[in-house]
């Protein structure tokens, strides 16, 4: 959903080739965010900081189409103009942005940087959708403004000169930056994070944030001892004038390669970078006047390796996050599982963030899931062992929906709030509602510092590791542990559930190995994808613990594959979905051994006697007896606690929307019209 990024060199003698693949290498770490057009802002020529009446505009790119397009075309301009690579900046502001279109078709003049107009006073990148941009643009329309895109972005840089060019006519020479921007902020509505370039203030960027999220990164290129890392007032190790990069950047992808000196920007703030300092200020309400003042902000230390990030020996993220759930998982359940030893030490968990809120939440007269996509369906296949161990009704909300019926959230009310990036606005909006609605809010989120993680009153973190295929996949994997662990220890004070507890917690104990043996059919399911190519369509069956498998197995082929699948709940078969079943159809049908077993053996059966073409996921041992009222392909997978078998039986699935998507020749990692991060409603 449209990523930012930004860079600025202090003191530091950079190239002008450098700076570019600065630019172009966080957008492309960013590329996950939106693929369908990009820009960025550069300065045209190396001048001395305060030279502003002779320093020419900067020079503006923009292009449909992914990163590498962009890259070209810039190539291809600073041949034309024959631009110098070499050529070296003292100082340096760029902006950059990936988007993923809202308002206006991916096309150049749609791309930001978004300008003030003629000259690019003031340049804008924007994640996010400005809600009241109709009012605003009348109002600039009616000052003389025109407008060159169908964006919402496009009044943000027109304010701004509104703004600068009003402050100037009444006579204030002195107006800063920051100032100009804060009076923007006043007028706009709806979620954004934005970096502010400009022509009158070379040399600075303003960054500033409302809903969506944005961070910044600090690199000192001589590292100062004495140095404390923190944001006080304006400077911030000015005096020293040491080189420094700094970087702004929609999430810590673009930044961990430079930097792991980062600061969440909160909501309200607003970042000055200037003369090698930061200042960051905010919005204080002061005798009934709101102003703006500075806030202190320590730095913290991103917990990520440069190697998540990069695709290893593989060939996309999504195979590589697919092999690595051994490992997220293993590294989901580190520290939290408690072995236990005889009657008086029983075998648990421990999950740190829940551990002064798990009597509040026993008290909760409901606990509602709420989430969107595959985080929702990992809440689903929760639900029933949060439901058996709590002894608490559990209930299931799509975030959207939740929020378009104004659904009953009560004070009573455990709200649980399931997002890999934690900043999906769907969830984001149902999550203010129900804090307004006075539940405790729990966030599961993959990302340490979103925006779910900091405004959830409580919450666990599933520790993922960086997931950057568009498409969720150890995610939900890690999703579902975080949930059963939850479940455990929510139940934890009920002795007649003590057997079933310690069996899960073994359970959790072998998964990363039931999931590395699970993985080996890696080539089985290439094979099946080749079958299965050029099908116009794949249902999915499951029940109980699967019919969460069967809505992410069919989500995973359709998004990236692009092949039409539904999951389908199987106790439903007869009340409709029968009458698409003939002998061309595939589907599958997950029938591993649960509580279920034999309902789904019953479906098979069914599904046998109308001549139906199946796919059967069912328990190692079992692949005989599935077959045996009819032929269907078996694909046998390892048996483990009934609670956990979503976890493996997804895998497969995984797999074959993977090798699909592969065969048929589309982008794996970006699939056609999304996004990983929905930061827009
Ligand atoms: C599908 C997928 C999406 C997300 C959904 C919610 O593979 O990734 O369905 O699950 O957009 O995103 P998060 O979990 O970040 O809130």
């Amino acid at each position: 959903m449209c990523g930012i990024f930004a860079y600025l060199n202090f003191h530091a003698n950079k190239e002008r080739r450098h700076i570019l693949e600065i630019l172009f290498n966080g957008l492309r770490r960013l590329e996950y965010r939106g693929y369908d057009s990009a820009g960025i802002a550069i300065d045209s020529s190396p001048l001395s900081q305060k030279c502003i009446t002779s320093s020419p505009p900067p020079l503006v790119f923009r292009q449909a189409g992914n990163i590498e397009s962009l890259v070209n075309s810039v190539n291809q301009e600073i041949t034309n103009t024959d631009l110098n690579l070499d050529e070296v900046f003292y100082f340096h502001a760029g902006i950059a942005h990936t988007r993923w279109a809202t308002h206006g078709e991916p096309a150049p003049r749609n791309s930001h940087p978004q300008s003030s107009g003629p000259g690019d006073d003031f340049l804008v990148v924007h994640n996010g959708v400005i809600t009241n941009y109709e009012v605003l643009k009348e109002t600039l329309v009616r000052h003389g403004f025109t407008f060159d895109s169908d964006t919402d972005t496009e009044v943000i840089p027109k304010l701004a000169k509104f703004v600068f060019d009003k402050a100037n006519e009444e006579g204030d020479q002195t107006v800063t930056f920051c100032e100009v921007v804060f009076e923007v902020m006043r007028h706009l509505e709806g979620a954004y994070a934005l970096i502010f370039k400009s022509w009158h203030y070379p040399n600075e960027l303003v960054a500033c944030k409302r809903g969506s999220p944005l961070l910044l990164g600090v690199k000192e290129l001589h590292q100062d001892k004495s140095s404390n890392h923190v944001f006080k007032d304006a400077h911030f190790l000015s005096k020293n004038e040491h080189p420094k990069e700094f970087f702004l950047s929609s999430d810590p992808h673009a930044l961990v390669e430079h930097t792991k000196k980062v600061l969440v920007i909160e909501d309200g703030e607003v970042v000055h970078l200037k003369d090698g300092g930061v200042s960051i200020l905010k919005f204080e309400r002061l005798n009934g006047a709101s102003r703006p003042a500075s806030v202190e902000r320590a730095l913290s230390v991103l917990e990520m390796e440069v190697e998540q990030i990069n695709k290893g020996k593989y060939d996309h993220y999504m195979q590589k996050e697919i092999h690595e759930q051994p490992e997220s998982l293993t590294t989901t359940m580190r520290g939290r599982l408690i072995r236990g030893g005889g009657s008086r030490k029983p075998k648990t968990v421990l999950l740190g963030g829940l551990k002064d809120h798990l009597k509040t939440i026993r008290r909760s007269r409901r606990i509602v899931f709420i989430g969107c996509g595959t985080s929702y369906n990992a809440a689903l296949a929760s639900r029933p062992i949060l439901e058996e161990l709590s002894g608490i009704p559990v209930s299931m909300e799509i975030a959207s929906d939740l929020w378009d019926r104004q659904g009953p959230i009560y004070r009573e009310d455990t709200a649980v709030f399931v997002s890999q990036s934690g900043e999906t606005a769907d969830t984001l909006l149902a999550l203010e509602y129900a804090r307004e609605n006075g539940a405790l809010c729990v966030g599961i989120t993959n990302t340490v510092g979103s925006s779910i993680a900091r405004k959830t009153h409580c919450g666990v973190h599933i520790n993922a590791g960086a997931e950057i295929g568009v498409a969720s996949t150890k995610a939900y994997t890690s999703q579902i542990v975080v949930m059963v662990m939850l479940a455990l220890a929510i139940g934890s004070d009920t002795i007649s559930s003590q057997t079933r507890r310690e069996a899960i917690v073994d359970g959790l104990l072998d998964l990363p190995n039931k999931v590395r043996e699970v993985l080996k059919l890696d080539e089985e399911m290439k094979d099946l994808a080749q079958l299965l190519i050029d099908e116009q369509s794949l249902l999915v069956f499951g029940r109980g613990y699967n019919y969460a498998t069967a809505l992410e197995g069919a989500l995973k082929v359709k998004e990236v594959s692009l092949m039409h699948s539904e999951g389908i709940l199987a106790g439903e078969m007869k009340h409709g979905p029968l009458a698409l079943v003939d002998e061309n159809l595939p589907i599958a049908v997950i029938a591993t051994r649960d509580a279920c077993f034999s309902k789904q053996q019953s479906v098979i059966q069914q599904l046998h006697a109308r001549k139906g073409r199946l796919i059967v996921m069912c328990s190692k041992g079992d692949a005989a007896s599935v077959s045996s009222s009819g032929s269907c392909r078996a694909i046998e997978v390892p048996q483990v606690e009934d609670c956990l078998q979503p976890v493996v039986n997804i895998v497969p699935l995984q797999l074959l929307a993977y090798h699909l998507t592969v065969l048929r020749g589309h982008n794996v990692d970006q699939p056609r019209n999304l996004a990983k991060s929905v930061t827009t409603q």
